[in-house]
């Protein structure tokens, strides 16, 4: 297993670019489900959970090459011959039941396997099942396997979700560009991916309204066509390298960013004394002088503070000026972080869905554990700027969701390695 080893070091200056989206990328690939004809998806990440997603859609017939040192993605489901996503490719990543909705509308049945809690929450499907029950599937739960069917083909259906849940918009969404009629889901995410894949299904020949709004209207057609779609900017790797110089100093541009994807998580920055500025190659990102200043943070759904920040957004504020609290809204238990960050000196209590973190002037390196994915990245940027080495043992967490984060980081003078223990 990897580890990797920082020595905190100072002012992080440089250029970083930003990959395309891990959680568009892990959508727009089921969508390939939904047609015959060729899905080409352009500016894909290189990450372990796309080579999952890959082997998933192998598995159910579809071809998937990886080209161009895997940033495109050349997806054919001409001869799918398999509706059952199995246990042992589901249970390595949750992103897998968005092949549900795909299936069942294309194939009229689906055998999924429930992906079971995380470590951050116990992570239901319940929202996807009513919606997909709504649009005429019948839905049982056998050893551990989600049986759907839809006996006489989906039909359009009004649908109003109780949360914006990002997975049951995209499940719903995809089975309803080919249901017969009309679709309107009410209190829908409101994410950039979900206008992502959107844009990515009607260039397919979907008829989509509403995106990106509380009220997505879907107009079933009969069949979807191939198209090429280039993958929406990471927000969250994003944020992440934002980060990066307001924790540990200097002037870092992060290429392909914008404020739009952000735009909760800069107020925070700016209220944290922050420099952010738009350029013309991305966002420019400065900590100039002092301490940065406590801020408070409460997770929501977009366009709301994301909790894939929260964890990083904590980092931050173990060395600010005050104390801050952090409230965690999205996933009851996503502060493993916390107690990782307490063994390099930060000051931290965590009541339920609450952190307050009371702001020192150093961490201190220390062998730590990444318990998830943003926990792991949050543990490097504390890492960065802390004294002495830290080891963060378990790094394949990270690998799930950031591309050569060893080498990014190292260009902007970071000293981190990988090594294998
Ligand atoms: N929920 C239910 N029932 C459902 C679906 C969701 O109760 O049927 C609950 C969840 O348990 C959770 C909340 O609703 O407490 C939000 O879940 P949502 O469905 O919105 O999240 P998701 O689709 O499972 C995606 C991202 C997550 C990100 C969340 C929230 C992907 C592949 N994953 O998950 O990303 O945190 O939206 O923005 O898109 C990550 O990248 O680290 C990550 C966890």
């Amino acid at each position: 297993m990897d580890s990797i080893i920082v020595r905190g070091n100072g002012e992080l200056n440089g250029q970083i670019p930003i990959a395309g989206a891990k959680n568009a990328c892990l959508t727009l690939m089921p969508a390939t489900l939904l047609s015959e004809e060729p899905l080409t998806l352009t500016n894909a990440p290189r990450l372990s959970d796309i080579r999952t997603m890959t082997e998933l859609l192998s598995s159910l017939g579809a071809e998937v090459s990886t080209l161009q040192d895997g940033k495109v993605l050349a997806m054919s489901s001409h001869n799918l011959d398999n509706h059952v996503a199995d246990y042992d490719i589901v249970r390595k990543m949750r992103a897998s039941n968005l092949v549900l909705g795909p299936m069942l509308a294309r194939l009229g049945q689906a055998v999924v396997s429930l992906p079971g809690g995380c470590a951050i929450g116990t992570r239901p499907m319940d929202l996807h099942e009513k919606g997909l029950m709504a649009l005429g599937a019948e839905i049982e739960l056998k050893e551990g396997y989600l049986h759907a069917k839809v006996p006489g083909g989906l039909k359009g259906a009004v649908i109003d979700l109780d949360f914006p849940s990002v997975g049951a918009t995209e499940n719903i969404m995809m089975a309803a560009t080919l249901a017969k009629g009309t679709t309107v889901l009410n209190n829908a995410a409101r994410e950039p991916e979900i206008v992502d894949l959107a844009t990515c299904l009607r260039s397919m020949d979907a008829q989509i309204d509403g995106d990106g709004t509380s009220r997505i209207e879907i107009q079933g057609v009969d069949r979807l066509h191939g198209a090429t779609h280039p993958v929406v900017t990471d927000r969250i790797e994003l944020g992440t390298y934002m980060l990066a110089p307001a924790i540990c100093g200097g002037e870092v541009e992060c290429l392909g960013g914008s404020i739009s994807l952000v735009g909760s998580f800069c107020e925070k920055l700016d209220a944290a004394g922050i420099h952010v500025e738009e350029t013309a190659n991305g966002l420019k990102v400065a900590r100039r002088g002092g301490r940065v200043k406590a801020v408070d943070v409460v997770t929501e759904p977009f366009p709301g503070f994301p909790t894939d920040l929260q964890a990083q957004m904590m980092a931050l504020m173990c060395t600010a000026e005050g104390t801050s609290v952090l409230e965690e809204k999205i996933f009851e238990n996503r502060f493993m972080h916390a107690p990782e960050l307490m063994r390099m000196g930060a000051n931290i209590e965590v009541h339920g869905g609450t952190a307050t973190v009371h702001g020192v002037e150093r961490l201190k390196g220390a062998p730590v554990m990444a318990t998830d994915l943003r926990a792991s990245v949050s543990l490097i940027l504390a890492a960065m700027a802390a004294e002495g080495e830290t080891i963060v043992n378990r790094v394949y967490h990270l690998d799930r969701g950031y591309e050569r984060v060893e080498e990014k980081l190292g260009n902007l003078g970071a000293h981190i390695e990988r090594v294998q223990s």
